[in-house]
């Protein structure tokens, strides 16, 4: 049989599984030798497709604003969270993406962003008040943090005795999009998978409902999605609306969390950035961190970006070629995945300067690594799927960092060894303690 992708260096991987096992096992390790040994362009055979990754920023640019609109989508992401968060809107293509990004957009305007400032600084002061002096461990304090902010911001509501089980729901759901065996057999990830989504799905489902029946809209991002219309002056439909929501969850909490854990974590270990950030947070006075702040938290900003860089939380972005295209000169033959891969890219060492290093200058003017090219750092990804949730992101770790360190100090062990696994979205292995003081 001839092969189509014989031009693209690279091997096949094992018999079967192709690079499926090495690459949930140690991403990073096997992209890293896969760069060292065929270049920035190679072939790469995971879960059953067979397609190209590209490290360059020109191929992510081409991959992300994808001019002929031939790059699905949803075909790219649908082998790994298709089953589980489906019709979310990173799983809709084309037009059909569009009018929907249209109808979500409103859930996510400016004055919708400013609604949700006086929530996330409520919950994170309440969750800090209560946070005892000591050791703690940043991941999953983030993660309660940003659960409750999620439910109340998103949802509109306290989860209180619910937040357990959606809290598991979804960390169910997002481990079983890479496990490799997709039968849902007793005990295995991908049944535990399934079971969660259907958890979500009832609990928004119940929710929108309750929504719909409301006279009063209120300002909480439920609402304003139940209560948007399409172009046509329609309604979503519920189940749309409910896929819209389970998905927004995923995308909005482990994303923030992964964040806030490695942005923590690094100014621990690092006191003298953390001093600068401290001094800046401090002289807000108490008052929120609003998107308007943003040009004065330079310090804030840049820790943040760097952390971004460090530990992207979406750290591939795949595609599937439906018509043939090239990217770079190199011919994609149609039905060919296409990966981009901010985890590398953002560590690439013919672009950035140390590139394991925490060094958040390397974002100040004088230096500005970033901007060698327009698509070296893409945390948020870029085109038409570009994150629509990057104001509220930056707002919430922004805000639970201010909240924290204008009070209190952290510091964490060098000698830890945290190792942090980057897919399906970056988590530390073993705990990820700080002492708080
Ligand atoms: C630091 C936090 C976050 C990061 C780094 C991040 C990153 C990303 C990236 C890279 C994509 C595009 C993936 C691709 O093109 O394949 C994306 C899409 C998306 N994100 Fe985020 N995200 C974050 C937080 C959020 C939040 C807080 C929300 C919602 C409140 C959100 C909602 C979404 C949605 C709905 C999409 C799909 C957009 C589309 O397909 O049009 N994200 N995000």
């Amino acid at each position: 049989m001839v092969d189509p992708l014989a031009h693209v260096p690279g091997d096949r991987g094992w018999p079967l599984v192709g690079h499926t096992l090495m690459f949930v096992r140690d991403a990073r390790g096997l992209t890293e030798r896969n760069r060292q040994r065929y270049g920035d362009v190679y072939r790469m055979r995971v879960l059953g497709r067979e397609g190209i990754t590209f490290l360059t920023p020109q191929a992510t640019r081409e991959v992300f604003l994808d001019p002929g609109k031939v790059l699905s989508s949803e075909q790219g992401w649908s082998n790994t969270i298709g089953d589980l968060f489906r019709n979310g809107l990173m799983l809709r293509d084309f037009d059909d993406h569009h009018r929907h990004r249209r109808v979500m957009q409103q859930a996510f305007s400016r004055a919708a962003l400013a609604g949700y400032v006086d929530a996330i600084h409520d919950v994170t002061d309440r969750h800090l008040r209560d946070l005892p002096d000591g050791d703690v461990d940043v991941y999953l304090l983030m993660k309660r943090l940003t659960l409750d902010i999620a439910a109340e911001v998103f949802v509109g509501v306290s989860l209180g005795a619910e937040s357990e089980r959606v809290n598991r729901a979804f960390a169910d759901a997002v481990a079983a999009s890479i496990t490799p065996l997709r039968v849902p057999l007793p005990g295995t990830p991908w049944r535990r998978g399934l079971r969660g989504r259907a958890e979500l799905v009832r609990v928004f489902g119940d929710l929108v409902a309750a929504r719909r029946r409301e006279a009063e809209p209120r300002t909480d991002l439920l609402s304003r999605l139940a209560h948007a219309t399409t172009d046509d002056g329609e309604l979503l439909p519920v189940d749309d609306v409910v896929d819209h929501m389970v998905f927004l969850m995923l995308a909005a909490h482990d994303t923030t969390t992964s964040t806030l854990a490695v942005l923590l974590w690094q100014l621990a270990l690092h006191p003298a950035e953390q001093d600068r950030v401290a001094d800046e947070v401090r002289a807000l006075d108490g008052a929120p961190v609003t998107p308007a702040d943003h040009g004065d938290l330079v310090h804030t900003t840049r820790a943040m970006q760097e952390a971004l860089r460090l530990s992207p939380p979406v750290p591939f972005s795949p595609r599937r070629a439906t018509a043939d295209l090239e990217i770079t000169g190199v011919h994609v033959p149609a039905g060919t995945g296409v990966s981009v891969s901010s985890l590398m890219l953002h560590r690439h060492p013919d672009w950035w300067t140390r590139p394991d290093a925490f060094d958040p200058d390397r974002f100040a003017p004088g230096r500005e690594e970033h901007k060698q090219h327009s698509h070296l750092f893409v945390p948020f990804g870029g085109g038409a799927h570009l994150c629509i949730g990057n104001h509220v992101a930056e707002v919430m770790v922004k805000a639970i960092v201010a909240r924290l360190l204008a009070t209190r100090r952290v510091t964490a062990d060098p000698r830890a060894g945290v190792v942090i696994s980057p897919i399906p979205i970056p988590k530390p292995k073993g705990p990820m303690l700080l002492t708080v003081r």
